[in-house]
């Protein structure tokens, strides 16, 4: 099978190629938390790149709950004229778009000002860092229906505006990745305890969502192959979990791991079978595909052709692929016609791991940014420069985003 065969979904929809820009968060939404001009540039380079499939970087279903500062937010109608130019510029070469959809629970910045929801009262552990995110309250069984309610909300608003489906996420700690984890989810209701319990929510916002949306909208999900803890969501459940969503009518499941305190997502992992290699959650992919009736992707550690290849040939249907897009977002164009090597950013090697992932978050930023004002990127960014600048930006927009939520409630 080639990179640029197309791909047909379980709802017919068809994927142009097996390429997909993985999601990333921008923190480019406009004073209204919609999507400003930069990101709309930004998925217009990704646009132009060919890839089949973009999926946005995580968005927010509820304004209280964000994942940081200058996040995009769709809760309502009242921009959706900006989404709907949002899905105008990302589908303009043909691709699907898929709006990545995100409550962040926990893993919410304590700057932000916001009471901090999450399955148990069980704070984030980062060590020195652990103050930047505030104790939880434990959800209440009203709390848990409106984040249900709120996925349906935000599926329904995005197929409104042109996107072509929908990525739940369920990975990275968030939400309704805590809910999966035995170690962020210590309730003895019928949302917690046995895996059935923990994977409950994640099945019900899915199902929902499918009931609601067109049978020609993509569903799909984000999950983690593992989290990389002790104690914590195994690659067992992930397995179990998959075969939970097969009778769901979903479309696609993405294959990624860890989460803040376990940072396997952008790097190496915990665990010896994903460290140091490229593709490196394709060994779990291998596993659970025994049980997958859907097609999967992986992400996670692929920059070159002929990896993204073996990934395909493994029997993989989409090989995700974030940081090397934001190098280069014409990297499909291009493999299209070699097999163009890329530049790489430069590995931060930091002792500190949830720091690390920082760093080299922020140096993929850093070029996001560039990419946003049409600019070349720049992957000899210092990490510890790019930190910096993402930290000071940070601490811009959590002041912007204070006075907004202060000002939105006055008018309620
Ligand atoms: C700057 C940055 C932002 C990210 N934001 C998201 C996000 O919003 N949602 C998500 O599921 N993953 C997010 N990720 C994780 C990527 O989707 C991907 O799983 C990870 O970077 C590994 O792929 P790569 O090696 O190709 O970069 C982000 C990664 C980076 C570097």
């Amino acid at each position: 099978m080639s990179l640029f065969s197309p791909l047909t979904l379980p709802n017919g929809s068809v994927i142009p190629n097996r390429i997909a820009k993985a999601a990333m968060e921008e923190n480019m939404a406009d004073a209204d938390h919609a999507p400003s001009d930069e990101l709309l540039r930004l998925y217009q380079a990704w646009a132009d790149g060919e890839a089949g499939l973009i999926i946005t970087g995580n968005v927010m279903i509820d304004a209280r709950a964000m994942t940081g500062p200058g996040g995009v937010v769709l809760e309502d109608d009242r921009h959706l004229d900006r989404f709907k130019a949002w899905t105008q510029a990302g589908r303009s070469r043909g691709a699907q778009m898929w709006l990545q959809i995100n409550h962040p629970g926990r893993q919410m910045p304590a700057a932000l000002g916001q009471t901090t929801l999450a399955p148990s009262a069980v704070r984030l552990d980062l060590g020195a860092q652990s103050k930047q995110f505030p104790m939880p309250k434990a959800m209440t069984e009203t709390d848990i229906a409106e984040v249900e309610r709120r996925f349906v909300a935000t599926a329904l608003l995005a197929e409104r505006a042109g996107f072509t489906g929908v990525e739940i996420h369920a990975a990275h700690g968030y939400l309704l990745s805590q809910f999966l984890s035995p170690l962020a989810n210590r309730r003895q209701d019928r949302w917690g305890g046995s895996l059935e319990n923990r994977a409950r929510l994640l099945l019900r916002v899915v199902g929902a969502v499918r009931a609601a949306v067109a049978p020609g909208f993509v569903v799909a999900v984000k999950l983690n192959s593992a989290d990389f803890q002790r104690g914590g969501f195994s690659a067992q459940d992930a397995q179990a979990v998959v075969a939970m969503l097969a009778p769901l009518g979903v479309d696609l499941v993405e294959l990624s791991g860890g989460s803040y305190e376990a940072p396997a997502m952008v790097g190496p992992a915990r665990d010896e079978r994903t460290q140091a290699r490229e593709a490196y959650f394709l060994e779990f992919a291998r596993e659970i595909g025994q049980v997958a009736t859907m097609p999967l992707m992986v992400t996670g550690g692929i920059r070159r052709r002929e990896i993204a290849q073996q990934v395909i040939d493994s029997g993989v249907a989409m090989a995700g692929i974030a940081t090397a897009l934001a190098l280069e977002p014409d990297l499909p164009r291009s493999w299209k016609r070699s097999h163009a090597e890329i530049p790489a950013l430069k590995p931060v090697a930091w002792k500190n791991k949830p720091l690390a992932a920082a760093a080299h978050m922020a140096a993929v930023k850093y070029q996001l940014t560039r990419l946003s004002r049409q600019r070349r990127t720049a992957p000899g960014v210092s990490p510890l420069w790019a930190l910096v600048v993402s930290q000071v930006e940070a601490q811009c927009r959590t002041k912007r985003y204070r006075r907004w939520i202060v000002q939105r409630r006055a008018a309620a």
